[in-house]
Formats: C-alpha cells, sequence, structure tokens
C-alpha cells in the first residue's frame, strides 16, 4: 500500500508511558514496513521531561526502542525513523507557549495530527490553546480513553471539544476496535451467509463476551483506584465488542454506516432496573493468590491503591437488547484483573435441536457452539456433534478449528498501528462516535450509581481464579456456566 498523504503528526504527552508503549512502537512499525507512511511525514512530540530535541532522541532511544519490533530493530529503519521526530519545548498550561508550536510546524507538510496522550483534565485546554492560534483547521484530533468519569464529565469534555473541532476531525480511541480479530469478527459475520440466519433469538440461546487479564493494575493504582472495571473495561471496549457481536449488517463499511448500527445496539441496552442489580450484576475485587506459580498481592495492598478501597476490578453482568434480532436471549460480559488466563473471546451459544431422533446421548452431547477468540491467539472455533466411532449410535462435541496464523503468516497489525494509520488517512470508522459514547454512558450510569448508593464491598476473590462465585451462580440461574476454553 503506497500513501501520499502527508501528515505533521504531533503528539502530546511524548514521553508518557503510551507514547513509549504503543504509539512510537506503531509508528516505527508503520514506517519499518515501508509504503504506509509518506516519506515526507513528521513527527512533532511536545513533551514534559526533555528540552530539546537531543535530550527526546536520547529518550525515545533508551524508552522507545525495546518496545519495537518482537523480531529484534532493524537498525537502518530507526535511523531514518529517528529522522522523522523533530521536538517542541512548550509548557502546555501557557496557552501563549502554543504559538512556538505554531511557528515549529508552519512549513511542514500534509494534515495535521494532534494527538493527545495526556491526562484528560488537559484536554480542554489543549483544545483551547490549538484554536488560539488557528491549528484546529485542516486538523485531526485524538483523544485518548478516559474520556470522563460519567456521562456528564464526558459530555463536558466533549461539549468543550467540539466548540473547537467538527465531530469529522474527531478520532476518538477504543484500541480494542483496531484489532485485527475485531474485524475479522465483522468479516465473518457480513462476508460469509453461513451465519447471518442463524445469528438471532431463534437460533441463539445465550452469548458470552469475556475480557480477562492476569496483570493486576500494575504502576496505575492512582488511577485505577479512581476508574474500576466497569468505566475502564465495561463502558468501552465491552460495549463496543457487544454492539459489533449484534448489530444489523450495515449497508456498507463506510464510517457512519458502522456507526450508525452500532449506535442502534448500544440504544436498545435494556436499562438496569436498580433493584435487580444483584441478579444481574457481579463486581468483585482481587485478594492475593498465585498466577502462573508466581504469588501476588491483594489489590488493596498495591501502590497507589487505598487500603480500604471498595473498587472493583472484576465485573460480569447480564444485558438484554431490546430489538426483535435478541429479545430474550442473555448477553454475559465479563472482565476482571488477575484472573487464571489472559484472554477476550465471544462464545456463541445455539439452541439445541428442536428434537433429538438421535436420542439422548444427543441431548447430552450438547449443542453448537461458536467461539471467537481475539487474544492472545486468533482463533475461530465451531462445535459440532459427531457420532463416536463404534456400535451404536452414541454422539459427542468435535471442533472445526480456524487458526489465523496457519493461514496469514504475513501482515498481522497492531491495533495501535492500524488506529494511527486510520487518523491519517481520515478513516473513521474505527473510532467511537460522540452519540455511542453518550449511550454507553447512559446505560452503564444506572449501574455506577446504584453500586455507589448501597456501597456494598465488592465480592473478594483469589488472584489466578476466574473471579467471586457470584459469577458462576449468576450464570447457573440461567441454566449456563461460563466457558472457559484451553488455550
Ligand atoms: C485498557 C485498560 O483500555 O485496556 C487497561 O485501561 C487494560 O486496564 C487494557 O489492561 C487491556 O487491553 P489489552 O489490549 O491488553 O487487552
Amino acid at each position: 500500500m503506497q500513501t501520499d498523504s502527508s501528515f505533521t503528526f504531533v503528539l502530546f504527552g511524548g514521553t508518557g508511558d503510551l507514547s513509549m508503549r504503543k504509539i512510537l512502537p506503531a509508528l516505527f512499525e508503520a514506517h519499518r514496513a515501508g509504503g504506509m507512511l509518506a516519506d515526507s511525514g513528521k513527527i512533532v512530540a511536545v513533551a514534559r521531561h526533555a528540552t530539546n530535541r537531543g535530550e527526546y532522541i536520547e529518550w525515545v532511544n533508551e524508552h522507545v526502542k525495546p518496545h519495537v519490533s518482537k523480531n529484534g530493530v532493524d537498525e537502518t529503519a530507526w535511523a531514518s525513523f529517528l529522522e522523522r521526530i523533530e521536538f517542541v519545548n512548550i509548557d502546555l498550561g501557557k496557552a501563549e507557549d502554543f504559538i512556538h508550536l505554531r511557528d515549529a510546524i508552519k512549513d511542514l507538510p500534509g494534515i495535521r495530527v494532534f494527538y493527545l496522550a495526556t491526562g484528560p483534565s488537559l484536554f480542554v485546554p489543549i483544545c483551547h490553546a490549538l484554536a488560539s492560534v488557528g491549528l484546529n483547521e485542516n486538523s485531526r484530533i485524538v483523544l485518548e480513553k478516559p474520556l470522563g468519569y460519567d456521562l456528564k464529565s464526558s459530555n463536558a469534555i466533549n461539549d468543550a471539544v467540539g466548540e473547537i473541532f467538527a465531530e469529522e476531525q474527531i478520532y476518538r480511541i477504543d484500541h480494542y476496535l483496531g484489532k485485527e480479530p475485531v474485524q475479522n469478527l465483522l468479516a465473518l459475520r457480513f462476508g460469509n451467509a453461513l451465519f447471518e440466519p442463524l445469528w438471532r433469538r431463534e437460533w441463539v440461546e445465550s452469548i458470552q463476551i469475556t475480557i480477562a487479564e492476569e496483570l493486576g493494575v500494575e504502576a496505575r493504582g492512582d488511577f485505577y483506584d479512581n476508574t474500576g472495571a466497569l468505566r475502564d473495561m465495561v463502558q468501552n471496549h465491552l460495549l463496543q465488542l457487544l454492539s459489533i457481536v449484534a448489530m444489523e449488517p450495515p449497508h456498507s463499511m463506510d464510517s457512519d454506516s458502522v456507526r450508525d448500527e452500532k449506535l442502534r445496539v448500544l440504544r436498545a441496552l435494556k436499562p438496569i432496573d436498580p433493584r435487580d442489580i444483584g441478579k444481574v450484576a457481579v463486581r468483585g475485587q482481587y485478594h492475593s493468590g498465585v498466577i502462573r506459580g508466581t504469588a501476588v498481592p491483594a489489590y488493596a495492598t498495591e501502590s497507589g491503591v487505598r487500603p480500604d478501597s471498595t473498587t472493583e476490578t472484576f465485573v460480569a453482568l447480564k444485558v438484554e437488547i431490546e430489538n426483535w434480532r435478541w429479545a430474550g436471549v442473555p448477553f454475559f460480559l465479563r472482565t476482571g484483573k488477575r484472573l487464571a488466563d489472559r484472554v477476550a473471546e465471544i462464545v456463541v451459544n445455539f439452541r439445541a435441536v428442536p428434537h433429538s431422533a438421535l436420542g439422548a446421548s444427543a441431548l447430552r452431547a450438547g449443542a453448537n457452539r461458536l467461539v471467537i477468540r481475539l487474544q492472545p491467539n486468533e482463533t475461530i472455533r465451531l462445535y459440532c456433534l459427531a457420532k463416536q466411532p463404534g456400535e451404536g449410535m452414541n454422539l459427542a462435541s468435535v471442533h472445526l478449528d480456524l487458526a489465523f496464523d496457519q493461514f496469514f503468516r504475513e501482515g498481522q497489525m497492531e491495533a495501535y498501528q492500524r488506529l494511527l494509520l486510520d487518523v491519517i488517512n481520515g478513516r473513521l470508522a474505527l473510532f467511537v462516535r460522540r452519540d455511542e459514547q453518550e449511550a454507553a454512558w447512559r446505560w452503564v450510569e444506572p449501574i455506577l450509581n446504584e453500586w455507589k448508593v448501597s456501597n456494598k464491598p465488592p465480592k473478594p476473590y483469589a488472584s489466578g481464579t476466574w473471579g467471586p462465585a457470584a459469577s458462576s451462580a449468576m450464570l447457573a440461574q440461567h441454566g449456563t456456566c461460563w466457558l472457559e476454553e484451553e488455550n
């Protein structure tokens, strides 16, 4: 893919964790691959912990290089990548400093991208400062999550940013949308005639979506303790996955067709009645335990976390969608830190056959199930029933596997690389539109409120398990259980 879209990519928060681990490595990968970034494209870092370009490049060499290319760094590509990088030293708190930024980039070519890899409290001041020197024109702005803490604060940021940038200039990142397997989910659903007729309440009994992590809060205790799993993972990643699984076929893959359909799902989520919250939502917090043979501490003893914290590190929910396709089908969502495995997957449980001519063993063997694994290894597994060899008609569950890395050995792209290229090339489909974000907040907010009002502590779970027992109990009430595939 050859591109002639030149760009000036201004990275605010250029020495932050996200720049170090994700953004700069993703830009390097795109550069190294060749042909994805216009030769004339520049990266302009704005950072606190450096005073000039030399110092910044030193920092990039020391901190970013270890995060690029799993298979070793291509030194020639690395050297030419560094040539793309410029540095501007400004104080983000001083609007007048933005004149230096304007002067530094005024002769650089192409579309301007302003990537705000900073704390959300800086989003609005940075946008105002950019506008004060006319930099909001012919430009795009990229906002990282968290975008707000609730509907009100998210609206306040969106209103303020919206006064300066038009919606089509605003790229709200949810990195799950950039993951290859999430793209593949669209391909599976809308590229195959096979699944679509079955993708509805008549044939689907329930759907599970899990994003499980082995990691704890790492160095982000401060942030996480004021956030919790519902805001950190459900409001965005899990509801985005849910909307892609459940949406109607879009008319085309253009940005608004896809986002319109996702929005319809988000708006059709059945509001959770606060009186039912104990039946449809489980919140948990990890205690100490063992993960892959290593002892790990309790959440409440992690650095930055209050010792008496009641923040949840695990959430399980039963969600319903009020439309013709999905009425009555439970969607079970769960996410948590310090769980037994790192896995993200979607399980579609189909109904059993309406009448089993094959006898009791067919019923015992279960029903069809489609498991779409997003990570760590991307696979699609379809469970079917087959006759066991030998005498009699005894059925067993067997599976057909599609392992993507065996079909496509090359060309895998990290989420951030895809998303950054989309920003540079002006493709909005994989970014969250304001109305989607609002609908997601509107749906999660009653849960947050009820948890706050009832003030019950989260249920404890040992690190290295699948979360509190109440999570399995919730599914048992619906005659089902969480399905954990083997890696
Ligand atoms: C981020 C959350 O959005 O997603 C983190 O803030 C979480 O808490 C991360 O660890 C998970 O992303 P991935 O791509 O590693 O599954």
